[in-house]
């Protein structure tokens, strides 16, 4: 079967082509008996290509079709792998069987509820439909639910899996910029105690009561919480930790990625937090030496001389929140902007992304060329879009410069092209909106976790790009601005 009609499946599509054909074909034979007369023969020249790069296409059956020019090879790509999937998510929205909700601000068609005849996509708990996801959502750590962990859930069936877990398919933080007012102002630090505690669990799973103890003989702490409450516990919370120059942010469990409010809101008062919890935490921090963590009970001591150098040398301590004026890293904005798309968009996002993953087994997808030759090497069809939109774009790379400095400016210049705006825009604190320039923080394969997307993934060498383009035709990435 010929290239061209290969990648015309549907019936309108195929008949648009033959009459595209048919007319450039005429168009193309008048031109050089036109030219052939004027004796034109630089464009006569072109004229050939743009014939011998049709007739190529159409009856080479080789694994790689040679255009005349960039613009002819990208066009032609654009055309032969631009295949429309059968499903159409904006009339035939991804339906979750859930608390009725309108995602209508969604990348992707999205809605939440029952409809009557119509089968869900996915479901919250254990579905028995085959064609129905079943989703596990939970907010609480692994250690103390075990059937939150990634494994186990899959084990008992869970298609997706959203939990604290930034590894999990749909990450449920407990942050973002909509909920915790992050840059909040600096109030002065009037309180004589180092540190405040909101600590009511007694009981917790960890170390963290003998900590409190331990850390309490050290250094003067006001504790709010039930447990070895010394302060009148009915406060505002937030209010309370801004005359405070430390607030114990200590979680009862120590798993990864399970970062609660008591995190977040130790940051919008500008306290320095002292961390027990997540083994990760530096992974939420807002810049470098910006918390403390006790990671077990040895080294309270030395949180403890900490806390007192950093309380008696106001430049010192006024360093460890510097993010507060300067704004927090980039690390820290890629993080917490994951969060400016809900979790019930991103869970819709991930589903149409699957849907159309499986739809790319077919032959119809196989059968896409994904790269063409011209005379200055073998150009690769790439697509790329931003985390938390579903809609990807079209990027082309050249063979001989197929390294990951020119996919990032690649993909740049695609979005500024667009006049892009990031999702995250609008949800930022106005002071870290940054102006109007978009700056790649990461850029990782469609399908990645965010673990990976965020801290663990990196094409190490343009190599290893290069194996990744071949293996994967028409490869799919995501790109994080920050
Ligand atoms: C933060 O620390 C890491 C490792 O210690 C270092 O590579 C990085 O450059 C630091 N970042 C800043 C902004 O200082
Ligand atoms: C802390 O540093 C910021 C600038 O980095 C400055 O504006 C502020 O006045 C300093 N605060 C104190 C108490 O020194």
């Amino acid at each position: 079967m010929s290239r061209l009609a290969s990648y015309s499946g549907g019936g309108i599509k195929r008949r648009w082509t033959s009459i595209v054909f048919i007319f450039t074909s005429v168009f193309v034979v008048a031109e050089i008996l036109f030219l052939g007369r004027l004796d034109m023969s630089k464009n006569a020249d072109l004229v050939k290509q743009w014939t011998t790069f049709y007739f190529k296409s159409i009856s080479s059956n080789s694994a790689i079709t040679e255009a005349g020019d960039d613009q002819e090879c990208m066009d032609y790509l654009e055309k032969a792998d631009g295949l429309s999937y059968s499903r159409d998510f904006a009339s035939d929205y991804i339906l979750v069987d859930g608390p009725d909700e309108d995602w209508s601000t969604c990348s992707v068609g999205c809605r939440f509820g029952h409809m009557s005849g119509r089968k869900p996509d996915a479901k919250f708990g254990f579905s028995f439909e085959e064609d129905t996801s079943s989703v596990l959502r939970s907010m609480e750590s692994a250690q103390y639910y075990s059937e939150n962990s990634i494994d186990l859930a899959r084990g008992r069936g869970y298609k997706v899996v959203m939990t604290t877990s930034l590894s999990s398919d749909v990450p449920v933080g407990y942050f973002s910029w909509a909920e915790y007012d992050i840059m909040a102002p600096v109030m002065p630090k009037t309180e004589e105690a180092l540190a405040a505690a909101f600590i009511s669990n007694c009981g917790a799973r960890n170390f963290r009561l003998q900590a409190l103890n331990k850390l309490g003989r050290l250094v003067k702490i006001d504790s709010y919480g039930t447990c070895n409450r010394n302060r009148h516990g009915d406060v505002d919370k937030v209010e309370a930790l801004k005359r405070y120059k430390f607030s114990l942010a200590f979680e009862n469990s120590n798993d990864e990625d399970y970062v609660t409010e008591k995190f977040f809101q130790s940051l919008v008062a500008g306290c320095v937090p002292i961390v027990i919890g997540a083994p990760n935490i530096q992974d939420f921090a807002p810049s470098n030496a910006s918390i403390l963590h006790i990671r077990n009970l040895d080294d309270i001591d030395s949180v403890a001389e900490t806390m007192k150098h950093l309380a008696s040398n106001p430049d010192a301590f006024n360093q460890t929140i510097r993010w507060k004026y300067e704004g927090p890293s980039d690390s820290f904005k890629a993080l917490v902007d994951m969060a400016a798309v809900h979790s019930s968009c991103r869970l819709c996002i991930h589903l149409a992304t699957e849907i159309n993953k499986k739809e790319e087994s077919s032959s119809r997808f196989h059968n896409r060329p994904c790269k063409c030759k011209t005379v200055l090497g073998t150009l690769y069809h790439l697509y790329v879009r931003e985390r938390g939109r579903f809609k990807l774009e079209s990027i082309f790379l050249r063979s001989s410069d197929m390294t990951i400095k020119a996919l990032e400016s690649s993909a740049l210049s695609k979005f500024k092209s667009l006049n892009h705006l990031p999702i995250w825009k609008t949800e930022r604190p106005e002071s870290i909106r940054g102006g109007d320039e978009l700056k790649v923080y990461r850029i990782y394969p469609v399908g990645m976790t965010q673990r990976q997307a965020l801290y663990t993934f990196r094409f190490n060498t343009d190599n290893d790009l290069q194996r990744y383009i071949e293996k994967n035709p028409c490869a799919k990435f995501e790109v994080i601005f920050v």
